[in-house]
């Protein structure tokens, strides 16, 4: 852990970034297996990173909006239910844009703790809500939030908030994400609540058009992953040689991205040779939608009670405030 100097509004910046050897290992991986894959979670470089806020603010990508306008409709019910002078701990903050709103629903927070992945833009935002919110104590961790972060030493005494939206827990698989919610009910500790937001199943072409938008973002969101190989693996693929690809697929309750080989080649990492052939693709990621009831469900089995279930007119997003126990 480090304090910051007197240049920054952070009070504190704990560095646990994972070594780009993960990432090395996990492509050579990822590549060597019969279907190709590779974990979503390395989208998120500043290239990525931006990207995915320019996907939140597309007109298909409808989660994002629904999420904040659920957050402001319902910002009286959260600051009744939700513990004063808590401490919020949010999973993958990315932006941070969402937990403004929270901070604004909630009673006197006193701390807030944003763990992220993405160095720069963790700092960036950081930085930005700890000025426009002088009253809160911020600290920011890098690191990998899939794996439990212990915040022991940063988080002052009192209630705990984890807060988790975007339905990022669709990122991971059901197993995965009660994983996830178990380290979290650890991490918030009994009685702490988490606050999460989660995609509902729904008509399967208001998914996919959300996946495939029509300005090519998405599509170079997940091609940027190869150029991301390209600089830092040492990777020769050509980008023009795959096509974005993102279907439902029922039987899982998922969206799946792909990226599809165009032709027959070859291409290196890292020094290592992997052979694609026309039409074969590395899957890129999931992104699971739940009914309210499937994610009460997986919920519980991390042991956290749902206390309030938000969801949208057009029943396109929930945020659940669940409790642990
Ligand atoms: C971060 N995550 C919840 C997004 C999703 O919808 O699964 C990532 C994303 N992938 C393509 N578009 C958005």
């Amino acid at each position: 852990m480090r304090s910051v100097g007197s240049e920054t509004a952070l009070d504190t910046f704990v560095d646990l970034e994972p070594a780009s050897d993960d990432f090395r290992a996990d492509v050579l991986a990822g590549l060597a297996a019969p279907q190709k894959a590779i974990p979503s979670k390395y989208f998120y470089d500043e290239t990525g990173s931006r990207l995915f806020e320019r996907i939140c603010g597309l007109e298909e990508y409808y989660p994002t909006r629904t999420e904040t306008e659920l957050l402001s409709a319902h910002a009286d019910d959260l600051g009744a239910l939700l513990p004063a002078e808590a401490s919020v701990i949010e999973f993958g903050s990315g932006s941070a844009d969402k937990i403004r709103l929270l901070a604004e629903a909630l009673r006197r927070p006193r701390c807030y703790v944003p763990i992220d992945i993405s160095r720069g833009h963790l700092l960036h935002n950081a930085e930005l809500f700890a000025r426009a919110h002088p009253d809160i104590q911020v600290s920011a961790v890098c690191a990998d939030f899939t794996k439990t972060v212990d915040v022991g030493a940063i988080v002052p005494a009192g209630p705990r908030i984890g807060f988790f939206p975007g339905s990022t827990i669709g990122n991971l698989k059901p197993d995965a994400a009660v994983d996830f919610l178990r380290g979290a009910a650890k991490t918030l500790g009994s009685g702490g609540y988490l606050v999460i937001g989660v995609d509902l199943k729904k008509d399967r072409a208001v998914l996919e058009a959300a996946y495939n938008d029509a300005e090519g973002v998405t599509a170079a969101f997940n091609l940027n992953l190869l150029r991301r190989i390209n600089r830092e693996l040492g990777g020769t693929f050509e980008l023009k040689d795959f096509e974005h690809c993102a279907l439902y697929g029922e039987a899982h309750g998922r969206i799946e991205m792909h990226l599809v080989s165009r032709r027959t080649h070859r291409a290196e990492v890292a020094g290592a040779t992997f052979d694609f052939a026309a039409g074969e693709t590395i899957h890129t990621e999931n992104s699971y939608k739940y009914a309210v009831d499937e994610f009460h469900e997986l919920a519980a089995r991390a042991g956290f009670h749902p206390a309030l279930t938000l969801t949208d007119p057009l029943d396109r997003f929930s945020i659940h405030c669940l409790r642990a126990e």
